[in-house]
């Protein structure tokens, strides 16, 4: 598939998006302070899945989460914004993702996968 562009001027903060690339759900979220202080909050070696925040997005555009909505349980496409992380949960067998798109509780074994994605502007990225 080839890469697409998402403009993500229209997305005010505290919202999500959802585009297809490759036909995979991606959710893109402009995180609020708060979203970002508590992913940053957690102590990384506690994490089933053990990622900082940091590694996770583009330096400079920290309010900016892109991940692939697909549960790494098995497959079903969680909901943004429900759970008790301020991120992701997944409705199929009760997985939560925090507002980093990491795995928190539940049977799934690893983070939301991250896109290969650039930023081409402070308002536009290219994944693919
Ligand atoms: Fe998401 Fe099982 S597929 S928790």
């Amino acid at each position: 598939g080839a890469p697409i562009e998402v403009d993500l001027s229209p997305v005010a903060e505290g919202q999500d998006i959802k585009v297809f690339w490759r036909g995979k759900p991606i959710y893109i979220s402009h995180r609020t302070k708060k979203q970002i202080d508590e992913a940053r909050a957690v102590p990384v070696a506690s994490l089933p899945d053990p990622q900082s925040d940091e590694a996770r997005v583009k330096s400079g555009h920290d309010q900016w989460l892109v991940v692939i909505g697909i549960c790494t349980h098995l497959g079903c496409i969680p909901i943004a914004h429900e759970g008790n992380y301020d991120g992701f949960f997944c409705p199929c067998h009760g997985s939560q993702y925090d507002s980093s798109g990491r795995i928190r509780q539940g049977p799934a074994p690893a983070n939301l996968a991250v896109p290969p994605y650039t930023f081409v502007s402070d308002t536009k990225i290219q994944i693919g």
